[in-house]
């Protein structure tokens, strides 16, 4: 089960210091608005907007009417305003949200796999699009973070990615990518910073003593140097459906 609390706390936390620190997610998004058919979309709806850079790339790059954006955390409204004041913002859980309305282009980046019940969700998304509408998201796959849940003992807390693979594939698939991506840093300290300033670190609340610390700091080094720098990898997976 995800730990809801959690995730809005640390990813609350984050908003100030997301955008400088979410390389990765950076990339994720104008890969996701790269493999979306060129057409013009109707009403939008993103899900975990959080401070908008899905939301930009959208807004520069597609031609729509109406945007919806959402976030479990009600303070990324004040951003995602700065960026497209027009927009509709739905504060909540996605698994808890009635979707009333119908969309022609439904998306999100970096978010669902946060989702406990994660094809409940997805039939959801499906049933709010258009007869023509497109579901777009972004996902990390079983290898993301890999060093952080070797060192930690961490399993695959978050949604099983099979699962979802699974109900998307019964659709009529657009588009279908994987990535490895692995970023350098410094030290393993730093590793540890990224992950609370984009807010990724809300997988498990984790008591770091003072030993803990040494010992991750000892084993990351150990494991995952490359050019006197470590590493850590991220895993994104990209797909875009048609209802099936
Ligand atoms: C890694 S961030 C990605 C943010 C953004 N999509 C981007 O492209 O940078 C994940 C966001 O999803 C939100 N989130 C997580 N679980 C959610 C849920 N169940 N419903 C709505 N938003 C959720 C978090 O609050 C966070 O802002």
């Amino acid at each position: 089960m995800i730990d809801k609390s959690l995730v809005k706390k640390r990813f609350k936390k984050s908003l100030k210091t997301y955008d400088e620190n979410a390389i990765v997610q950076k990339k994720m998004a104008k890969e996701l608005i790269s493999l979306l058919p060129k057409k013009e979309y109707n009403k939008i709806f993103e899900i975990g907007c959080a401070t908008g850079i899905l939301t930009k790339e959208i807004a520069d790059k597609l031609i729509f009417s109406e945007l919806y954006l959402n976030d479990i955390v009600e303070e990324s409204k004040k951003y995602v305003q700065e960026i497209y004041k027009e927009c509709n913002f739905i504060a909540g859980d996605i698994e808890n949200i009635n979707l009333n309305k119908k969309y022609n282009l439904i998306i999100s980046n970096a978010c669902l796999q946060w989702c406990s019940n994660i094809e409940d969700t997805l039939s959801k998304l499906i049933n709010a699009l258009d007869d023509d509408g497109i579901l777009a998201i972004s996902i990390f796959g079983e290898d993301n973070l890999k060093e952080i849940k070797s060192i930690f003992n961490i399993g695959n807390e978050i949604s099983s990615i099979s699962s979802m693979e699974n109900f998307l594939n019964t659709q009529k698939i657009i588009a279908k990518k994987e990535d490895k991506i692995k970023i350098d840093f410094e030290t393993p300290m730093e590793v540890l910073k990224h992950l609370k300033y984009t807010g990724t670190n809300a997988i498990k609340e984790i008591k770091l003593t003072k030993t803990k610390l040494k010992d991750f700091e000892q084993k990351y080094k150990e494991n995952y140097t490359q050019n006197n720098k470590v590493y850590l990898t991220y895993n994104p997976i990209y797909i875009i459906c048609t209802k099936g």
